[in-house]
């Protein structure tokens, strides 16, 4: 059995004392809810803050981006290991954010992938079509060839550590959810295709979350599907009370 997983992705939102603000709340709410494993991703600067608020309790910290270097001249970047010294835990890595606006591919997935596992980071691979690719009948294609370049080469017993996180590019920020069935499709495809490509013991044990426009009040019906093990939260986890309903409401049908 998955145990489900929500994680907050907080975007290019919160100063540091809004953040402490909103871990405190989620803290605060969620404190004895052992049922998911809860996961916030503040920006870079509020990393060490939330740390702070969240390191005695079972709620993980992790970041929306790393580069693949251990450390050098690389202005602006950050490096796994600062990552794990801010006490991340998790690190999202392939966003269709960065995708679009910062020439992330395939290929710099598959790296920041695997410098994640190799300093024992989980990362949180996003995939997704766009509206586009999904009009054109592209959605598995696309996803498909997202999987096999970005998860290249991966090693079997470091695989089973990786989360995916199914995101239709046109569900994100839209208000337009995919409905379960849709994301249920793709996320069958994903879990056949880990299946396919390591093992079934691997696939099973793989959490495949679902992201774009998750509310408290879609979660369930997304949940009910069979393998969609949670979710990957934007808007709704940057305010305490949606992002601790949708954790609640996550389970309410187990
Ligand atoms: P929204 O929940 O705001 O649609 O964002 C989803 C997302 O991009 C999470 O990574």
């Amino acid at each position: 059995m998955r145990k489900p997983l929500i994680a907050g992705n907080w975007k290019m939102y919160k100063t540091i004392n809004e953040a402490v603000e909103l871990a405190n709340g989620a803290k605060r709410e969620l404190l004895d809810f052992s049922e998911v494993d809860i996961v916030l991703c503040p920006p870079f600067t509020s990393l060490d803050s939330v740390y702070e608020v969240i390191m005695d309790t079972d709620i993980k910290l992790g970041a929306q981006n790393l580069y693949w270097q251990e450390e050098g001249a690389f202005t602006g970047e950050v490096s796994p290991i600062m990552l794990k010294d801010c006490g991340c835990e998790y690190v999202i890595i392939g966003h269709s954010e960065r995708r679009k606006y910062f020439a992330e591919t395939d290929e710099t997935v598959n790296k920041k992938i695997k410098t994640a596992l190799a300093v024992g980071l989980i990362p949180i691979v996003c995939v997704g079509e766009t509206l586009k690719e999904r009009e054109s009948q592209k959605t598995i294609e696309v996803v498909q060839r997202q999987l096999q370049q970005g998860l290249k080469e991966i090693a079997k017993d470091t695989f089973s550590k990786i989360v995916i996180a199914y995101e239709p590019v046109w569900a994100i920020g839209t208000g337009k959810t995919a409905t379960p069935q849709q994301a249920q499709e793709v996320h069958k495809f994903i879990r056949d295709w880990i299946e396919d490509n390591y093992s079934s013991d691997i696939a099973q044990k793989t959490r495949i979350l679902y992201g774009g426009s998750v509310k408290p009040s879609n979660i369930e019906e997304l949940m009910r599907e069979e393998d969609i093990d949670g979710a990957l939260v934007g808007g709704a986890s940057l305010k305490v009370s949606s992002f601790v309903d949708i954790t609640r409401n996550a389970v309410k049908i187990r």
